[in-house]
């Protein structure tokens, strides 16, 4: 059985190594395709494999269509919005996640983030610190509870909201849970965005919630651009001179808001929070470990499209 490790954006080399490892191991075959640039080579490359590990790349009825042998593709990774789950499920595909395992790496980039404002993005002059200033983690899943637990080590006030996870649970951590977004963007200067992006949080983060942040706010988006209103983030930016929006998902209008929101504005240039040689190593071995599970013993506990 043929194992196809398909990353547009690629994993550590050593983590390519390590998921080989374990396929080579189970007696089967790993076969690799990395940073293509067209979607033919992706439908090629499918045609031969009963299982796909993936990153954020596209897996839609098009690429399901032409894979006539595939049984499971396990995103090694959090968020499976790239997936088109209703047709994996019509082509009787089992989809997976690898959640927590490369969540560390997410809150750290978060965090480094989060720095990179208050010291005005290293430009020399003096900046703020974010010991005693409040932060709002929106969405308190395994990404929110690291940014917790690293926040916890700068002195910052935590609060949170999740509408799924119970207060209790929060609140156990030695985090403030919130019972609603705005109640959460009125109290915190700071509001890093850990939300997936579902149609219920697409385009919800706009012009009405963002506007109850207090003075010298700070947006952190390490999440997904999708969930952004970007045309109400640029109106209220033009608004609120004081207003800061740091990402990690380059935005369809990155071009207009660097020119805009000089200082105030900062994207990188490849989505690369979960972009670490442990997350890789984490994310991936996990992958190929869980494809092997259900293969050989039909597991199917990190199963999405249930
Ligand atoms: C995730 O959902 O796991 C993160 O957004 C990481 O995505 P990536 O594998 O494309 O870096």
């Amino acid at each position: 059985m043929k194992v196809l490790i398909l990353t547009e954006k690629p994993f550590a080399k050593e983590a390519v190594k390590g998921i080989q490892q374990v396929i080579e191991a189970a007696g089967m075959e790993p076969v690799v395709l990395e940073k293509y640039t067209e979607k033919s080579q992706v439908l090629d490359a499918v045609k031969e494999v009963e299982a796909i590990i993936i990153r954020s790349d596209i897996v839609d009825a098009e690429v399901l269509d032409a894979a006539k042998k595939l049984k499971i593709v396990v995103r090694a990774g959090a968020g499976y919005d790239n997936v088109d789950l209703d047709a994996a499920t019509a082509h009787q595909v089992v989809v997976m996640n690898t959640p927590g395992q490369n969540s560390n790496a997410v809150a750290e980039l978060a965090l480094g983030l989060m720095v990179y404002a208050a010291r005005n993005f290293y430009d020399g002059s003096s900046g703020t610190e974010l010991s005693g200033k409040k932060l709002g983690i929106h969405a308190y899943g395994n990404v929110g509870r690291n940014v917790a637990r690293i926040a916890k080590g700068f002195g910052m006030e935590i609060y949170a909201y999740d509408a799924f996870c119970p207060a209790e649970v929060i609140e156990k951590e030695g985090v403030k849970a919130l019972s609603s977004a705005e109640e959460l963007y009125s109290t915190c200067q700071y509001v890093s965005l850990h939300i997936p992006a579902t149609d219920e949080t697409k385009n919800s983060i706009n012009y009405t919630l963002l506007e109850r942040m207090p003075e010298k706010a700070v947006l952190i988006n390490t999440a997904r651009k999708e969930v952004i209103n970007e045309a109400e983030l640029v109106k209220l930016m033009e608004a609120r001179p004081g207003f800061k929006y740091l990402t990690d998902i380059m935005p369809k209008n990155h071009e207009e808001m660097v020119e805009k929101f000089q200082k105030r504005y900062f994207s990188t240039p490849k989505k690369m929070g979960a972009q670490t040689a442990e997350a890789n190593n984490n994310a991936g071995i996990a992958a190929a470990n869980q494809i092997v599970d259900y293969l050989v013993n039909g597991n199917t506990k990190f199963q999405v499209n249930k």
